[in-house]
């Protein structure tokens, strides 16, 4: 069902695609299916799109499907960009990073003129926070001190494990990633700075005032946010 929502979103938001455009893209199983739509639909329609890709994981969809990657040092401010989230509030702030790309979604998607944001109705919720921990990439050798620090302003972190190795998950920057539980964040705008002063913090996975807009795959339609 889930996979079904995602894409009945995914449907909605291919409206926003116009001919010639850079288009960054997320990561993420939302993502998968968007770029698989998307690839089908730029062949049909031939649009002539240049994408760019924010994951090892896009860039080869992108790739698989056809499509012309691009990079940021070539499209420094992309048309628009498309991408998933883990939880996502009505004032489109989000909580990104379950797939560990969150440093690279957060640059292409802030340098981009317009984000759209695709999500099935299970990432729609009233509290950030709440049953979903705030991922927080960091350079390797700060993150036993950083569990440390983030301890100390009421997050019960872990060093995010690696799959199909031993050790922790390593970023596509080298990085490794800590899943920080703050329980429900009141003011995520807040949060987010706080923790990216953090000497050692890459990037902090709380999206705020970046996405324009959102299309949520629900059971009874695709609902469009901001309504
Ligand atoms: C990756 C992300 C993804 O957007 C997020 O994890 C959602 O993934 P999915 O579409 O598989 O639920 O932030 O870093």
């Amino acid at each position: 069902m889930s996979g079904e929502l995602k894409a009945a979103a995914c449907r909605a938001a291919m409206r926003h695609v116009r001919p010639g455009q850079v288009v960054g893209l997320g990561s993420g199983s939302t993502m998968a299916i968007f770029t698989a739509m998307l690839g089908q639909e730029s062949k049909s329609r031939r649009l002539e799109l240049k994408v760019v890709p924010s994951s090892y994981e896009a860039y080869y969809l992108a790739l698989e499907n056809g499509l012309q990657v691009a990079s940021l040092d070539e499209f420094p401010s992309p048309d628009i960009a498309f991408d998933g989230a883990d939880q996502i509030n009505r004032k489109l702030d989000m909580i990104k990073g379950g797939g560990g790309a969150l440093t690279r979604e957060k640059i292409i998607d802030a340098a981009s003129k317009f984000v759209v944001v695709v999500v099935d109705e299970s990432k729609l919720v009233e509290r950030l926070g709440e049953g979903f921990p705030v991922p927080i990439e960091v350079v390797p050798m700060a993150a036993k001190a950083l569990l440390k620090r983030v301890g100390e302003m009421g997050g019960r972190g872990r060093i995010r494990a690696g799959g199909g190795k031993v050790g922790p998950a390593v970023t596509d920057n080298g990085n490794f990633i800590l899943d920080v539980d703050f329980g429900a964040v009141s003011e995520p705008a807040k949060l987010e700075k706080d923790l990216k002063l953090l000497p050692g913090v890459v990037e902090v996975g709380i999206f705020c005032g970046i996405a324009d807009l959102a299309y949520v795959g629900c059971r009874e339609g695709v609902k469009e946010l901001p309504a």
